[in-house]
Protein backbone atom coordinates (compact mmCIF):
# COMPACT_ATOMS: atom_id res chain seq x y z
CA UNK A 1 0.00 0.00 0.00
CA UNK A 2 0.98 3.50 -0.92
CA UNK A 3 2.05 5.02 2.50
CA UNK A 4 1.63 8.87 2.22
CA UNK A 5 3.44 11.02 4.57
CA UNK A 6 1.25 13.80 6.42
CA UNK A 7 2.09 17.04 5.31
CA UNK A 8 3.67 19.45 8.07
CA UNK A 9 1.49 21.08 9.97
CA UNK A 10 1.22 24.69 9.27
CA UNK A 11 0.82 27.15 11.62
CA UNK A 12 0.51 30.56 10.78
CA UNK A 13 -2.20 32.11 12.94
CA UNK A 14 -0.39 32.53 16.29
CA UNK A 15 -1.82 30.68 19.18
CA UNK A 16 -2.45 34.01 21.10
CA UNK A 17 -5.00 35.29 18.27
CA UNK A 18 -8.67 35.46 19.28
CA UNK A 19 -9.87 32.18 17.62
CA UNK A 20 -11.01 28.95 18.25
CA UNK A 21 -9.23 26.00 18.18
CA UNK A 22 -11.13 25.26 14.87
CA UNK A 23 -11.42 28.46 13.30
CA UNK A 24 -6.96 28.82 13.62
CA UNK A 25 -7.05 25.50 12.15
CA UNK A 26 -8.95 26.65 9.21
CA UNK A 27 -7.13 29.99 8.78
CA UNK A 28 -3.87 28.19 9.30
CA UNK A 29 -5.01 25.72 5.96
CA UNK A 30 -6.22 28.40 4.52
CA UNK A 31 -3.10 30.74 4.59
CA UNK A 32 -1.29 27.50 3.62
CA UNK A 33 -2.99 27.10 0.62
CA UNK A 34 -2.49 30.44 -0.74
CA UNK A 35 1.16 29.98 -0.27
CA UNK A 36 1.94 26.52 -1.26
CA UNK A 37 0.96 25.65 -5.00
CA UNK A 38 0.54 22.20 -4.36
CA UNK A 39 -0.62 21.63 -1.10
CA UNK A 40 -4.17 20.71 0.10
CA UNK A 41 -7.00 22.72 -1.34
CA UNK A 42 -8.59 24.73 1.13
CA UNK A 43 -11.99 24.17 2.50
CA UNK A 44 -14.88 25.16 0.22
CA UNK A 45 -16.52 28.89 1.10
CA UNK A 46 -19.54 26.88 3.33
CA UNK A 47 -16.72 25.11 4.82
CA UNK A 48 -14.80 27.91 5.90
CA UNK A 49 -17.75 30.22 6.75
CA UNK A 50 -19.30 27.10 9.21
CA UNK A 51 -16.12 27.04 10.90
CA UNK A 52 -15.55 30.80 11.40
CA UNK A 53 -19.06 31.28 12.77
CA UNK A 54 -19.56 27.87 14.32
CA UNK A 55 -22.53 26.35 12.19
CA UNK A 56 -25.01 28.78 13.91
CA UNK A 57 -22.67 31.62 13.86
CA UNK A 58 -25.37 34.04 12.76
CA UNK A 59 -28.27 32.29 15.11
CA UNK A 60 -29.49 30.07 12.40
CA UNK A 61 -30.55 26.25 12.70
CA UNK A 62 -28.94 25.72 9.40
CA UNK A 63 -32.27 23.70 8.15
CA UNK A 64 -33.60 24.54 4.53
CA UNK A 65 -37.44 24.23 4.45
CA UNK A 66 -37.56 26.00 0.87
CA UNK A 67 -35.11 23.28 -0.34
CA UNK A 68 -37.14 22.06 -2.82
CA UNK A 69 -36.91 22.57 -6.31
CA UNK A 70 -40.89 22.61 -7.17
CA UNK A 71 -41.75 25.23 -4.59
CA UNK A 72 -42.27 28.57 -6.01
CA UNK A 73 -40.10 31.42 -5.22
CA UNK A 74 -42.93 33.47 -3.60
CA UNK A 75 -43.18 30.54 -1.01
CA UNK A 76 -39.45 29.59 -0.44
CA UNK A 77 -39.11 33.69 0.28
CA UNK A 78 -41.91 33.56 2.82
CA UNK A 79 -40.66 29.96 4.52
CA UNK A 80 -37.23 31.99 5.16
CA UNK A 81 -38.78 34.97 6.43
CA UNK A 82 -36.94 35.95 9.44
CA UNK A 83 -33.46 34.21 8.71
CA UNK A 84 -30.54 35.63 7.94
CA UNK A 85 -29.42 37.43 4.89
CA UNK A 86 -27.68 34.49 3.99
CA UNK A 87 -29.94 32.48 4.26
CA UNK A 88 -32.63 34.32 2.76
CA UNK A 89 -30.09 34.47 -0.24
CA UNK A 90 -30.53 30.58 -0.58
CA UNK A 91 -34.45 30.40 -0.23
CA UNK A 92 -33.54 32.49 -3.46
CA UNK A 93 -31.78 30.24 -5.00
CA UNK A 94 -33.92 27.54 -7.29
CA UNK A 95 -33.21 24.94 -4.91
CA UNK A 96 -31.98 22.47 -7.49
CA UNK A 97 -28.01 22.50 -6.35
CA UNK A 98 -27.04 21.87 -10.02
CA UNK A 99 -23.89 23.17 -9.44
CA UNK A 100 -24.41 25.34 -13.07
CA UNK A 101 -23.55 28.65 -10.50
CA UNK A 102 -19.81 26.85 -10.00
CA UNK A 103 -21.35 26.13 -6.31
CA UNK A 104 -24.82 24.76 -4.60
CA UNK A 105 -27.49 26.76 -3.41
CA UNK A 106 -26.48 27.15 0.18
CA UNK A 107 -22.66 27.64 -0.95
CA UNK A 108 -23.61 30.38 -3.55
CA UNK A 109 -25.73 32.26 -1.26
CA UNK A 110 -22.98 32.77 1.36
CA UNK A 111 -20.63 33.56 -1.19
CA UNK A 112 -22.37 36.38 -2.16
CA UNK A 113 -23.44 37.14 1.77
CA UNK A 114 -19.76 37.26 2.56
CA UNK A 115 -19.06 39.34 -0.69
CA UNK A 116 -16.35 36.82 -1.69
CA UNK A 117 -18.67 36.46 -4.95
CA UNK A 118 -20.02 39.76 -6.60
CA UNK A 119 -22.08 38.05 -9.41
CA UNK A 120 -25.61 37.38 -8.58
CA UNK A 121 -27.01 36.32 -12.02
CA UNK A 122 -25.21 32.80 -11.87
CA UNK A 123 -28.47 30.90 -10.67
CA UNK A 124 -29.48 29.34 -14.36
CA UNK A 125 -32.74 27.90 -13.30
CA UNK A 126 -33.93 30.79 -10.78
CA UNK A 127 -33.66 32.98 -13.87
CA UNK A 128 -34.77 36.83 -13.33
CA UNK A 129 -36.69 35.85 -10.43
CA UNK A 130 -33.98 35.01 -8.38
CA UNK A 131 -31.37 37.24 -9.81
CA UNK A 132 -34.16 39.92 -9.06
CA UNK A 133 -34.70 38.67 -5.15
CA UNK A 134 -30.74 38.55 -5.17
CA UNK A 135 -30.63 42.10 -5.86
CA UNK A 136 -32.98 43.45 -3.08
CA UNK A 137 -31.28 41.14 -0.69
CA UNK A 138 -27.98 42.37 -1.55
CA UNK A 139 -29.03 45.76 -1.37
CA UNK A 140 -30.26 45.01 2.05
CA UNK A 141 -26.40 43.52 2.49
CA UNK A 142 -24.95 47.01 1.23
CA UNK A 143 -27.13 49.12 3.96
CA UNK A 144 -25.84 46.84 6.74
CA UNK A 145 -23.37 47.90 9.41
CA UNK A 146 -20.56 45.62 9.00
CA UNK A 147 -21.22 43.85 12.06
CA UNK A 148 -24.66 42.50 10.96
CA UNK A 149 -23.20 40.92 8.32
CA UNK A 150 -22.65 37.55 10.43
CA UNK A 151 -20.24 35.66 7.32
CA UNK A 152 -16.69 35.07 7.23
CA UNK A 153 -14.62 37.86 6.13
CA UNK A 154 -14.60 37.82 2.18
CA UNK A 155 -11.25 37.16 1.99
CA UNK A 156 -11.55 33.77 4.07
CA UNK A 157 -13.78 32.34 2.26
CA UNK A 158 -12.34 33.15 -1.61
CA UNK A 159 -12.79 30.35 -3.73
CA UNK A 160 -10.13 28.08 -4.40
CA UNK A 161 -8.07 28.60 -7.28
CA UNK A 162 -8.99 25.69 -9.68
CA UNK A 163 -7.15 23.41 -12.08
CA UNK A 164 -8.09 24.57 -15.46
CA UNK A 165 -10.53 22.29 -17.29
CA UNK A 166 -12.63 21.89 -13.74
CA UNK A 167 -14.68 25.11 -13.02
CA UNK A 168 -16.69 27.35 -15.09
CA UNK A 169 -14.24 29.96 -14.76
CA UNK A 170 -11.28 28.50 -16.26
CA UNK A 171 -12.55 26.30 -19.50
CA UNK A 172 -10.29 24.25 -21.71
CA UNK A 173 -10.90 23.96 -25.57
CA UNK A 174 -12.36 20.37 -26.47
CA UNK A 175 -12.45 19.08 -29.98
CA UNK A 176 -16.07 18.13 -31.15
CA UNK A 177 -16.19 14.94 -32.81
CA UNK A 178 -19.57 13.91 -33.74
CA UNK A 179 -23.12 13.95 -33.18
CA UNK A 180 -25.89 11.19 -33.96
CA UNK A 181 -29.72 11.74 -33.83
CA UNK A 182 -30.89 9.04 -31.15
CA UNK A 183 -34.90 9.72 -32.50
CA UNK A 184 -36.40 7.17 -35.04
CA UNK A 185 -38.48 8.69 -37.63
CA UNK A 186 -42.00 9.65 -36.43
CA UNK A 187 -40.74 11.10 -32.70
CA UNK A 188 -41.81 14.37 -31.43
CA UNK A 189 -38.00 14.73 -29.80
CA UNK A 190 -34.65 15.50 -31.12
CA UNK A 191 -32.39 14.25 -29.12
CA UNK A 192 -28.54 13.97 -29.98
CA UNK A 193 -25.71 11.97 -28.95
CA UNK A 194 -22.98 13.81 -29.00
CA UNK A 195 -19.47 13.18 -28.72
CA UNK A 196 -16.29 15.04 -27.68
CA UNK A 197 -12.36 14.32 -27.68
CA UNK A 198 -10.46 15.46 -24.67
CA UNK A 199 -7.30 14.39 -25.48
CA UNK A 200 -6.05 17.75 -26.71
CA UNK A 201 -6.80 19.30 -22.94
CA UNK A 202 -5.83 16.08 -21.18
CA UNK A 203 -9.26 16.75 -19.39
CA UNK A 204 -10.54 13.43 -17.15
CA UNK A 205 -14.17 12.96 -15.33
CA UNK A 206 -15.26 10.20 -13.46
CA UNK A 207 -18.66 8.91 -13.90
CA UNK A 208 -21.83 10.48 -12.75
CA UNK A 209 -19.36 14.29 -13.30
CA UNK A 210 -21.24 16.54 -15.55
CA UNK A 211 -19.72 18.72 -18.44
CA UNK A 212 -19.91 22.30 -19.11
CA UNK A 213 -20.37 23.94 -22.10
CA UNK A 214 -19.86 27.26 -23.39
CA UNK A 215 -22.12 27.80 -27.02
CA UNK A 216 -22.58 30.56 -28.90
CA UNK A 217 -25.23 32.55 -30.18
CA UNK A 218 -26.60 31.77 -34.07
CA UNK A 219 -25.12 34.03 -36.19
CA UNK A 220 -28.58 34.70 -37.84
CA UNK A 221 -29.80 35.42 -34.87
CA UNK A 222 -27.05 38.18 -33.97
CA UNK A 223 -27.44 39.66 -37.31
CA UNK A 224 -31.36 40.62 -37.27
CA UNK A 225 -30.48 41.78 -33.59
CA UNK A 226 -27.56 44.21 -34.98
CA UNK A 227 -30.58 45.11 -38.25
CA UNK A 228 -32.64 46.01 -35.30
CA UNK A 229 -30.07 48.58 -33.60
CA UNK A 230 -29.70 49.64 -37.01
CA UNK A 231 -25.78 49.62 -36.44
CA UNK A 232 -23.28 47.50 -38.46
CA UNK A 233 -21.76 44.50 -37.36
CA UNK A 234 -17.89 45.95 -37.55
CA UNK A 235 -18.59 48.13 -34.68
CA UNK A 236 -15.81 47.79 -31.80
CA UNK A 237 -17.63 47.06 -28.78
CA UNK A 238 -15.16 45.77 -26.09
CA UNK A 239 -11.81 45.58 -28.30
CA UNK A 240 -14.03 43.18 -30.76
CA UNK A 241 -16.64 43.60 -33.07
CA UNK A 242 -20.46 43.86 -32.34
CA UNK A 243 -20.92 41.01 -34.38
CA UNK A 244 -18.47 38.79 -32.18
CA UNK A 245 -19.35 40.09 -28.90
CA UNK A 246 -23.37 39.16 -29.70
CA UNK A 247 -22.20 35.74 -30.81
CA UNK A 248 -19.60 35.01 -27.96
CA UNK A 249 -20.20 36.75 -24.78
CA UNK A 250 -23.91 38.00 -24.26
CA UNK A 251 -26.76 36.04 -23.56
CA UNK A 252 -29.73 36.93 -26.23
CA UNK A 253 -32.47 34.74 -24.40
CA UNK A 254 -34.37 36.55 -21.38
CA UNK A 255 -34.25 40.10 -21.87
CA UNK A 256 -32.85 41.66 -18.90
CA UNK A 257 -34.18 44.32 -16.07
CA UNK A 258 -31.16 46.11 -17.39
CA UNK A 259 -31.82 46.31 -20.96
CA UNK A 260 -35.25 47.38 -19.88
CA UNK A 261 -33.78 50.82 -17.50
CA UNK A 262 -31.59 51.42 -20.35
CA UNK A 263 -34.81 51.49 -22.75
CA UNK A 264 -36.51 53.47 -19.98
CA UNK A 265 -33.55 56.14 -20.03
CA UNK A 266 -33.79 57.14 -23.85
CA UNK A 267 -37.28 56.84 -24.37
CA UNK A 268 -40.40 58.43 -22.85
CA UNK A 269 -44.43 59.29 -22.46
CA UNK A 270 -45.84 55.01 -22.57
CA UNK A 271 -43.01 54.02 -23.80
CA UNK A 272 -40.47 54.70 -21.24
CA UNK A 273 -43.51 54.27 -18.16
CA UNK A 274 -43.93 50.17 -19.70
CA UNK A 275 -39.80 50.41 -19.96
CA UNK A 276 -39.38 50.85 -16.55
CA UNK A 277 -42.27 48.72 -15.27
CA UNK A 278 -40.98 45.77 -17.32
CA UNK A 279 -37.40 46.63 -15.48
CA UNK A 280 -39.35 46.55 -11.84
CA UNK A 281 -40.50 43.13 -12.60
CA UNK A 282 -44.08 43.83 -13.65
CA UNK A 283 -46.03 42.93 -16.34
CA UNK A 284 -47.60 45.74 -17.64
CA UNK A 285 -48.90 43.86 -21.47
CA UNK A 286 -49.06 40.06 -19.99
CA UNK A 287 -46.03 39.24 -22.29
CA UNK A 288 -42.85 39.88 -20.45
CA UNK A 289 -42.28 36.29 -19.74
CA UNK A 290 -42.16 35.87 -23.59
CA UNK A 291 -39.22 38.97 -24.40
CA UNK A 292 -36.02 37.97 -25.00
CA UNK A 293 -33.56 40.55 -26.26
CA UNK A 294 -34.80 40.40 -29.89
CA UNK A 295 -38.63 40.45 -28.78
CA UNK A 296 -37.65 43.69 -26.07
CA UNK A 297 -35.92 45.70 -29.45
CA UNK A 298 -39.14 44.31 -31.41
CA UNK A 299 -41.46 46.11 -28.87
CA UNK A 300 -39.60 49.22 -28.29
CA UNK A 301 -39.39 49.35 -32.12
CA UNK A 302 -38.22 52.54 -32.43
CA UNK A 303 -35.69 53.06 -29.70
CA UNK A 304 -32.48 51.99 -30.78
CA UNK A 305 -29.87 52.18 -28.25
CA UNK A 306 -26.28 52.61 -28.45
CA UNK A 307 -24.22 49.08 -29.23
CA UNK A 308 -22.06 49.80 -26.06
CA UNK A 309 -25.07 50.67 -23.87
CA UNK A 310 -27.26 47.77 -25.42
CA UNK A 311 -24.12 45.19 -24.64
CA UNK A 312 -23.63 46.65 -21.47
CA UNK A 313 -27.03 46.47 -20.64
CA UNK A 314 -26.95 42.98 -21.11
CA UNK A 315 -26.06 39.51 -19.12
CA UNK A 316 -22.75 37.21 -19.72
CA UNK A 317 -23.09 34.25 -21.66
CA UNK A 318 -23.57 31.68 -19.03
CA UNK A 319 -22.37 27.70 -19.29
CA UNK A 320 -24.40 24.89 -19.33
CA UNK A 321 -24.17 21.67 -17.82
CA UNK A 322 -24.47 18.04 -19.21
CA UNK A 323 -24.77 14.90 -17.57
CA UNK A 324 -21.61 12.47 -18.87
CA UNK A 325 -23.36 9.36 -20.67
CA UNK A 326 -19.51 7.93 -21.28
CA UNK A 327 -16.78 6.22 -18.93
CA UNK A 328 -13.65 7.50 -18.89
CA UNK A 329 -12.35 4.63 -17.75
CA UNK A 330 -14.24 2.24 -20.37
CA UNK A 331 -12.90 5.02 -23.48
CA UNK A 332 -10.16 7.01 -22.06
CA UNK A 333 -10.06 10.74 -23.68
CA UNK A 334 -12.97 10.46 -25.08
CA UNK A 335 -16.93 11.81 -23.52
CA UNK A 336 -20.08 11.57 -24.54
CA UNK A 337 -23.63 12.97 -23.68
CA UNK A 338 -27.11 12.94 -24.80
CA UNK A 339 -29.22 16.68 -25.54
CA UNK A 340 -32.35 16.73 -25.73
CA UNK A 341 -32.69 19.69 -28.19
CA UNK A 342 -34.91 23.04 -27.31
CA UNK A 343 -36.69 24.79 -29.64
CA UNK A 344 -40.20 26.36 -29.89
CA UNK A 345 -42.14 29.18 -31.25
CA UNK A 346 -43.52 31.92 -29.44
CA UNK A 347 -45.74 34.03 -31.84
CA UNK A 348 -44.35 33.66 -35.00
CA UNK A 349 -40.81 33.28 -34.42
CA UNK A 350 -39.26 30.11 -33.57
CA UNK A 351 -36.71 30.36 -30.18
CA UNK A 352 -33.72 28.20 -29.76
CA UNK A 353 -32.09 26.79 -26.69
CA UNK A 354 -28.74 28.33 -26.65
CA UNK A 355 -26.49 24.85 -26.24
CA UNK A 356 -28.60 22.36 -26.82
CA UNK A 357 -29.29 23.73 -30.38
CA UNK A 358 -25.43 24.61 -30.81
CA UNK A 359 -24.53 21.28 -30.38
CA UNK A 360 -27.40 19.78 -32.41
CA UNK A 361 -26.22 22.25 -35.26
CA UNK A 362 -23.89 24.88 -35.11
CA UNK A 363 -20.41 22.92 -34.76
CA UNK A 364 -18.38 20.91 -36.60
CA UNK A 365 -16.38 18.30 -36.47
CA UNK A 366 -12.72 18.89 -35.33
CA UNK A 367 -14.40 22.30 -34.16
CA UNK A 368 -12.79 23.46 -30.43
CA UNK A 369 -15.20 24.97 -27.99
CA UNK A 370 -14.52 25.85 -24.28
CA UNK A 371 -15.59 23.10 -22.01
CA UNK A 372 -15.28 22.15 -18.28
CA UNK A 373 -15.78 18.78 -16.26
CA UNK A 374 -17.81 19.95 -13.07
CA UNK A 375 -17.30 17.35 -10.23
CA UNK A 376 -20.59 15.68 -9.32
CA UNK A 377 -21.17 15.86 -5.40
CA UNK A 378 -23.17 13.04 -4.29
CA UNK A 379 -23.62 11.76 -7.35
CA UNK A 380 -21.75 8.36 -8.28
CA UNK A 381 -21.50 4.42 -8.23
CA UNK A 382 -20.73 2.89 -4.93
CA UNK A 383 -17.45 2.50 -3.40
CA UNK A 384 -18.04 -1.26 -2.89
CA UNK A 385 -18.45 -2.47 -6.30
CA UNK A 386 -20.55 -5.15 -5.46
CA UNK A 387 -23.08 -2.99 -4.40
CA UNK A 388 -26.46 -3.51 -6.22
CA UNK A 389 -27.94 -0.57 -8.02
CA UNK A 390 -31.16 0.59 -9.07
CA UNK A 391 -31.70 3.30 -11.83
CA UNK A 392 -34.29 5.31 -12.82
CA UNK A 393 -33.63 7.70 -15.98
CA UNK A 394 -36.34 8.33 -18.11
CA UNK A 395 -35.40 10.41 -21.67
CA UNK A 396 -32.19 12.28 -21.13
CA UNK A 397 -32.14 10.49 -17.87
CA UNK A 398 -30.48 7.98 -19.42
CA UNK A 399 -27.36 9.52 -19.97
CA UNK A 400 -25.10 8.72 -16.33
CA UNK A 401 -26.41 5.27 -16.51
CA UNK A 402 -25.11 4.85 -19.63
CA UNK A 403 -22.09 5.88 -18.22
CA UNK A 404 -22.25 3.70 -14.52
CA UNK A 405 -23.33 0.27 -16.52
CA UNK A 406 -19.99 1.40 -19.45
CA UNK A 407 -18.27 1.88 -16.17
CA UNK A 408 -18.77 -1.11 -14.10
CA UNK A 409 -18.41 -3.24 -17.56
CA UNK A 410 -15.03 -1.86 -17.35
CA UNK A 411 -13.83 -2.20 -14.17
CA UNK A 412 -15.66 -5.79 -13.86
CA UNK A 413 -18.04 -4.88 -10.77
CA UNK A 414 -20.00 -7.82 -10.10
CA UNK A 415 -22.86 -5.46 -8.44
CA UNK A 416 -26.03 -6.50 -9.97
CA UNK A 417 -27.46 -3.41 -12.09
CA UNK A 418 -31.16 -2.72 -12.53
CA UNK A 419 -32.40 0.29 -15.46
CA UNK A 420 -35.81 1.84 -15.35
CA UNK A 421 -35.62 3.34 -18.37
CA UNK A 422 -38.85 5.41 -20.41
CA UNK A 423 -39.45 7.56 -22.85
CA UNK A 424 -42.59 8.58 -25.76
CA UNK A 425 -42.52 5.29 -28.06
CA UNK A 426 -41.28 2.27 -27.89
CA UNK A 427 -40.80 2.19 -31.59
CA UNK A 428 -38.63 5.75 -32.00
CA UNK A 429 -37.70 6.64 -28.67
CA UNK A 430 -35.59 3.66 -27.03
CA UNK A 431 -32.15 5.38 -26.89
CA UNK A 432 -29.07 2.88 -26.74
CA UNK A 433 -31.67 0.12 -27.38
CA UNK A 434 -29.16 -2.08 -29.38
CA UNK A 435 -26.39 -1.03 -25.98
CA UNK A 436 -28.88 -1.81 -23.59
CA UNK A 437 -30.16 -4.81 -25.08
CA UNK A 438 -27.05 -6.41 -25.48
CA UNK A 439 -26.45 -5.64 -22.22
CA UNK A 440 -29.16 -7.37 -21.06
CA UNK A 441 -28.22 -10.02 -22.92
CA UNK A 442 -25.13 -10.26 -21.30
CA UNK A 443 -25.94 -10.04 -18.12
CA UNK A 444 -24.23 -7.12 -17.25
CA UNK A 445 -27.89 -5.43 -16.68
CA UNK A 446 -29.43 -7.45 -14.48
CA UNK A 447 -32.65 -6.00 -15.52
CA UNK A 448 -34.31 -3.79 -17.67
CA UNK A 449 -37.73 -2.16 -17.18
CA UNK A 450 -39.35 -0.07 -19.40
CA UNK A 451 -42.49 2.39 -19.75
CA UNK A 452 -43.46 4.06 -22.69
CA UNK A 453 -46.10 7.19 -22.05
CA UNK A 454 -47.53 7.47 -25.37
CA UNK A 455 -47.55 3.82 -27.04
CA UNK A 456 -50.85 3.16 -24.84
CA UNK A 457 -54.01 5.35 -24.60
CA UNK A 458 -52.87 5.98 -21.03
CA UNK A 459 -49.57 7.89 -19.64
CA UNK A 460 -47.33 5.21 -18.54
CA UNK A 461 -44.72 6.37 -16.52
CA UNK A 462 -41.08 5.00 -14.78
CA UNK A 463 -42.88 5.56 -11.60
CA UNK A 464 -45.76 3.55 -12.71
CA UNK A 465 -43.29 0.65 -14.01
CA UNK A 466 -41.96 0.94 -10.54
CA UNK A 467 -45.10 0.40 -8.53
CA UNK A 468 -45.95 -2.71 -10.98
CA UNK A 469 -42.18 -4.50 -9.74
CA UNK A 470 -42.80 -2.90 -6.24
CA UNK A 471 -41.89 -6.37 -4.54
CA UNK A 472 -38.45 -6.86 -6.44
CA UNK A 473 -37.37 -3.57 -5.96
CA UNK A 474 -37.78 -3.50 -2.07
CA UNK A 475 -36.21 -6.59 -2.45
CA UNK A 476 -33.09 -5.36 -4.03
CA UNK A 477 -33.04 -2.04 -1.46
CA UNK A 478 -33.61 -4.69 1.38
CA UNK A 479 -30.42 -5.89 0.06
CA UNK A 480 -28.59 -2.75 0.16
CA UNK A 481 -29.41 -1.50 -3.08
CA UNK A 482 -28.37 2.07 -3.78
CA UNK A 483 -31.09 3.87 -5.93
CA UNK A 484 -30.47 6.66 -8.55
CA UNK A 485 -32.99 9.09 -10.42
CA UNK A 486 -31.99 11.49 -12.83
CA UNK A 487 -33.55 13.94 -15.47
CA UNK A 488 -36.79 16.30 -14.86
CA UNK A 489 -36.72 18.08 -11.97
CA UNK A 490 -39.69 19.46 -11.53
CA UNK A 491 -42.20 16.36 -12.46
CA UNK A 492 -40.81 13.45 -12.82
CA UNK A 493 -38.25 13.22 -9.89
CA UNK A 494 -41.22 14.08 -7.30
CA UNK A 495 -43.30 11.38 -8.65
CA UNK A 496 -40.56 9.13 -8.25
CA UNK A 497 -39.90 9.90 -5.27
CA UNK A 498 -43.44 9.65 -4.27
CA UNK A 499 -43.47 6.09 -6.05
CA UNK A 500 -40.56 5.01 -4.00
CA UNK A 501 -42.14 5.83 -0.54
CA UNK A 502 -45.43 3.84 -1.65
CA UNK A 503 -43.08 1.04 -2.10
CA UNK A 504 -41.20 0.88 0.78
CA UNK A 505 -44.23 1.50 2.86
CA UNK A 506 -46.43 -1.41 0.71
CA UNK A 507 -44.00 -3.81 0.79
CA UNK A 508 -41.58 -2.89 3.63
CA UNK A 509 -44.94 -3.17 5.69
CA UNK A 510 -44.18 0.75 7.19
CA UNK A 511 -46.95 3.62 7.90
CA UNK A 512 -46.46 6.38 5.25
CA UNK A 513 -44.48 8.48 7.69
CA UNK A 514 -42.30 5.60 8.39
CA UNK A 515 -41.65 5.30 4.63
CA UNK A 516 -40.96 8.58 3.87
CA UNK A 517 -38.14 8.56 6.85
CA UNK A 518 -36.93 5.40 5.48
CA UNK A 519 -36.42 7.08 1.87
CA UNK A 520 -34.62 10.41 4.18
CA UNK A 521 -32.52 8.06 5.53
CA UNK A 522 -31.77 6.53 2.25
CA UNK A 523 -30.69 10.15 0.89
CA UNK A 524 -28.91 11.13 4.07
CA UNK A 525 -26.61 7.96 3.98
CA UNK A 526 -26.10 8.77 0.25
CA UNK A 527 -28.03 5.27 -1.12
CA UNK A 528 -30.14 7.75 -2.49
CA UNK A 529 -29.28 9.89 -5.28
CA UNK A 530 -30.17 12.31 -7.56
CA UNK A 531 -28.94 14.23 -10.77
CA UNK A 532 -31.85 16.79 -11.59
CA UNK A 533 -32.49 19.28 -13.63
C1 LIG B 1 -26.53 18.99 -13.75
C2 LIG B 1 -27.30 19.11 -15.03
C3 LIG B 1 -27.28 18.08 -15.95
C4 LIG B 1 -27.99 18.19 -17.13
N1 LIG B 1 -27.94 17.17 -18.01
C5 LIG B 1 -28.61 17.23 -19.17
C6 LIG B 1 -28.58 16.16 -20.09
O1 LIG B 1 -27.93 15.13 -19.86
N2 LIG B 1 -29.25 16.30 -21.24
C7 LIG B 1 -29.99 17.42 -21.52
O2 LIG B 1 -30.58 17.49 -22.60
N3 LIG B 1 -30.06 18.45 -20.66
C8 LIG B 1 -29.38 18.39 -19.51
N4 LIG B 1 -29.41 19.44 -18.64
C9 LIG B 1 -30.14 20.67 -19.04
C10 LIG B 1 -29.16 21.58 -19.83
O3 LIG B 1 -28.18 22.09 -18.96
C11 LIG B 1 -29.84 22.79 -20.44
O4 LIG B 1 -30.61 23.43 -19.47
C12 LIG B 1 -30.74 22.43 -21.60
O5 LIG B 1 -30.04 21.78 -22.63
C13 LIG B 1 -31.34 23.70 -22.20
O6 LIG B 1 -30.29 24.58 -22.50
P1 LIG B 1 -30.30 25.46 -23.81
O7 LIG B 1 -29.14 26.38 -23.68
O8 LIG B 1 -30.40 24.64 -25.03
O9 LIG B 1 -31.65 26.24 -23.69
P2 LIG B 1 -31.84 27.68 -23.08
O10 LIG B 1 -31.35 28.71 -24.00
O11 LIG B 1 -31.33 27.67 -21.69
O12 LIG B 1 -33.39 27.71 -23.09
C14 LIG B 1 -34.11 26.92 -22.18
C15 LIG B 1 -35.23 27.78 -21.66
O13 LIG B 1 -36.13 27.98 -22.71
C16 LIG B 1 -37.42 28.09 -22.21
N5 LIG B 1 -38.25 27.09 -22.85
C17 LIG B 1 -37.92 25.82 -23.16
N6 LIG B 1 -38.92 25.21 -23.77
C18 LIG B 1 -39.92 26.13 -23.85
C19 LIG B 1 -41.23 26.10 -24.37
N7 LIG B 1 -41.72 25.02 -24.95
N8 LIG B 1 -41.98 27.22 -24.28
C20 LIG B 1 -41.50 28.34 -23.70
N9 LIG B 1 -40.26 28.42 -23.18
C21 LIG B 1 -39.50 27.33 -23.25
C22 LIG B 1 -37.36 27.86 -20.74
O14 LIG B 1 -37.33 29.10 -20.09
C23 LIG B 1 -36.03 27.15 -20.56
O15 LIG B 1 -35.48 27.35 -19.31
C24 LIG B 1 -28.73 19.35 -17.43
C25 LIG B 1 -28.74 20.39 -16.50
C26 LIG B 1 -28.05 20.28 -15.33
C27 LIG B 1 -28.10 21.42 -14.37
N1 LIG C 1 -33.90 23.72 -19.14
C1 LIG C 1 -34.48 23.27 -20.26
O1 LIG C 1 -34.95 23.96 -21.07
C2 LIG C 1 -34.52 21.84 -20.49
C3 LIG C 1 -34.01 21.25 -21.64
C4 LIG C 1 -34.09 19.87 -21.80
C5 LIG C 1 -34.71 19.17 -20.83
N2 LIG C 1 -35.20 19.84 -19.74
C6 LIG C 1 -35.86 19.16 -18.70
O2 LIG C 1 -35.37 17.94 -18.67
C7 LIG C 1 -36.43 17.06 -18.83
C8 LIG C 1 -35.90 15.91 -19.61
O3 LIG C 1 -36.22 16.05 -20.94
P1 LIG C 1 -36.12 14.77 -21.80
O4 LIG C 1 -36.05 15.15 -23.23
O5 LIG C 1 -35.05 13.97 -21.25
O6 LIG C 1 -37.45 13.98 -21.58
P2 LIG C 1 -38.83 14.34 -20.92
O7 LIG C 1 -39.49 15.41 -21.67
O8 LIG C 1 -38.68 14.47 -19.46
O9 LIG C 1 -39.62 12.99 -21.21
C9 LIG C 1 -39.13 11.71 -20.84
C10 LIG C 1 -40.27 10.82 -20.46
O10 LIG C 1 -40.75 11.22 -19.19
C11 LIG C 1 -42.16 11.27 -19.27
N3 LIG C 1 -42.72 12.09 -18.19
C12 LIG C 1 -43.41 13.25 -18.28
N4 LIG C 1 -43.84 13.62 -17.06
C13 LIG C 1 -43.43 12.65 -16.20
C14 LIG C 1 -43.60 12.47 -14.82
N5 LIG C 1 -44.25 13.33 -14.06
N6 LIG C 1 -43.04 11.39 -14.26
C15 LIG C 1 -42.37 10.49 -15.00
N7 LIG C 1 -42.19 10.61 -16.32
C16 LIG C 1 -42.72 11.68 -16.91
C17 LIG C 1 -42.44 11.77 -20.64
O11 LIG C 1 -43.77 11.48 -20.99
P3 LIG C 1 -44.77 12.46 -21.75
O12 LIG C 1 -43.96 13.53 -22.40
O13 LIG C 1 -45.46 11.60 -22.75
O14 LIG C 1 -45.70 12.99 -20.72
C18 LIG C 1 -41.45 10.93 -21.42
O15 LIG C 1 -41.96 9.67 -21.65
C19 LIG C 1 -37.57 17.84 -19.50
O16 LIG C 1 -38.82 17.38 -19.07
C20 LIG C 1 -37.32 19.20 -18.99
O17 LIG C 1 -38.01 19.46 -17.80
C21 LIG C 1 -35.11 21.11 -19.55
Amino acid sequence: MNQMTPPPKVEIIPPSAPFSEAQRSWLNGFFAGLLSTDGPAPLSAEQGATVLQGPTGDGDDGEAPWHDQTMPIADRMKLAEGRSLRRRMMAAMAQQDCGQCGYNCNDYSDAIASKAEPRLNLCVPGGKETARMLRALNEELEKAPPAGAAVAPAAAVSAPAVEPGRSRDNPLPATFVSRRLLNGSGSEKETWHIEFDLSGCGLDYVVGDSFGIFARNDVGHVDQIIALLGASHTTEVRGKTLREVLISDVSLAPAPDTLFELISFITGGAQREKARALAQGEDPDGDAATLDVMAALQKFSGVRPHPEAFVEALEPLQPRLYSISSSHNATPGKLSLTVDCVRYVVGKRRRLGLASTFLAERINPGDQVKVYVQKAHGFALPQDPKTPIIMIGPGTGIAPFRAFLFDRRASGAPGKNWLFFGHQRSSCDFFYADELNAMKTSGLLTRMSLAWSRDGDKKFYVQDRMREVGRELWTWLAEGANIYVCGDAKRMAKDVERALVDIVAQFGARSTDEAVGFVAELKKKGRFQQDVY
